[in-house]
């Protein structure tokens, strides 16, 4: 029916010739981890490539999350949002935090800053929020909140590898901002991740955490976890950030393309990306409304029909999880704009090695399917099948 099956991301790769002198150089050093010269060096580029002062790698983002809460010593209660990927909260159960969940602003489909203050509670200690899709968040209203009551902020900027606003890295905003080089991101190391520390104490701190609270051959000061990212890792984020700013390129070609394509269908609608000064085109999420043919689920399963897997990011939400349902916070009604997004979003392919033709085959389905004669009938028929 299909020449080939098309996920909603693939991960990108580069020529593998050009990683065997990393490897080659691992093999001769004999050092795999602890802190080695590929981790020392990555650390470095990275800070220069995000424009950042300091950065600790973390072998996940999900390690970096729980760490970087370990690490301001925060506990109580958290704000954040049930519209992202389930470890943001998970990262919370992890360190004995209760979420609490905020809903979230129609526009950013980020926490909605109007809404946090009257979920703030004498247990509040700090407010965790995402920038979804690497959209950032309104970072200047969820400050003035968090001076206001003294609360910390972490963002888990997962999604946000080399996204700037006016006034450079979104990274640089809240106490800590954290990173996932997850094989599905933008920028991958297999499995990795990072916090962004805004000093070298803290980032001092830190370093500590992720290897077991050891602060010298003897000496344990914390209850510290195995966190670290392997020389292989650091090396491949070594390669990977060589490549980083043609992918993006493509990615924001396939984002123009799409956008171009879909401006004009009726009941389709295209997140608008006006938040930042540089995007990374992460995903591209579009609403499916009332004036399209089709559901978002009959959407979804009839481009399943074409080969095509595009993703329900996020769906459900994370207050519907059997470990949050219970939350007075996680009740539909008290989170009524993030329940109606996640009924109709969906995320489209998108990654730097979809070719032009493959990107046409999920436009056509999606017109296609526009047409409600066509959006009823079998899927083979509706749209011609290579
Ligand atoms: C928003 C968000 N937070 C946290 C994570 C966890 O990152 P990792 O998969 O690197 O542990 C992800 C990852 O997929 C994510 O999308």
């Amino acid at each position: 029916m299909t020449d080939k099956t098309l996920y909603v991301t693939q991960p990108h790769l580069p020529p593998l010739e050009e990683f065997l002198p990393y490897l080659e150089e691992i093999w001769e050093r004999r050092i795999l981890t602890n802190g080695g010269p590929f981790h020392q060096q990555l650390e470095k580029a990275l800070c220069e490539y995000l424009g950042v002062e300091h950065i600790a790698l973390f072998a996940n983002g999900t390690l970096a999350l729980v760490t970087a809460l370990q690490s301001l010593r925060i506990t109580g209660e958290v704000i954040t949002t049930p519209y992202s990927f389930v470890a943001t909260a998970h990262s919370l159960l992890w360190n004995g935090i209760k979420p609490v969940f905020v809903d979230i602003d129609p526009h950013s489909l980020n926490l909605d800053p109007r809404q946090i203050e009257a979920a703030i509670t004498p247990q509040t200690t700090a407010i965790l929020p995402v920038h979804c899709y690497g959209r950032p968040c309104d970072v200047e209203a969820i400050q003035r909140i968090a001076d206001n009551y003294n609360l910390k902020v972490i963002y888990d900027a997962a999604h946000a590898f080399g996204v700037r606003d006016a006034g450079g890295s979104v990274l640089r905003h809240g106490d800590l901002a954290i990173l996932s080089f997850h094989a599905t991101k933008v920028f991958n190391t297999f499995e990795g991740g990072a916090i962004v520390c805004p000093d070298a104490k803290t980032k001092q701190r830190i370093d500590h955490l992720k290897n077991f609270g050891f602060v010298d051959e003897v000496t344990v000061a914390a209850p510290g976890i195995n966190g670290k990212m392997s020389e292989i890792n650091a090396a491949f984020g070594m390669l990977q950030l060589k490549h980083v700013d043609a992918a993006i390129e493509r990615r924001g070609q396939l984002d123009r393309q799409y956008r171009d394509a879909l401006g004009e269908v009726a009941g389709l609608h295209c997140l608008p990306r006006d938040g930042a000064a540089r995007d990374n085109h992460a995903y591209f999420p579009i609403l499916v409304e009332d004036g399209y043919p089709l559901s978002r689920d009959a959407l979804y399963a009839r481009l399943r029909e074409h080969g095509i897997h595009a993703r329900r990011y996020f769906y459900p939400l994370i207050s519907d999880f059997p470990m949050y349902r219970g939350l007075p916070s996680a009740q539909s009604g008290n989170l009524p704009v993030a329940a109606g997004i996640s009924e109709r979003v969906l995320c489209l392919p998108i990654y730097p090695d979809l070719t032009d033709e493959q990107q046409q085959r999920v436009i056509d389905v999606l017109r296609a399917c526009a047409i409600p004669a066509f959006a009823s009938q079998a899927p083979c028929v509706s749209v011609p099948c290579a």
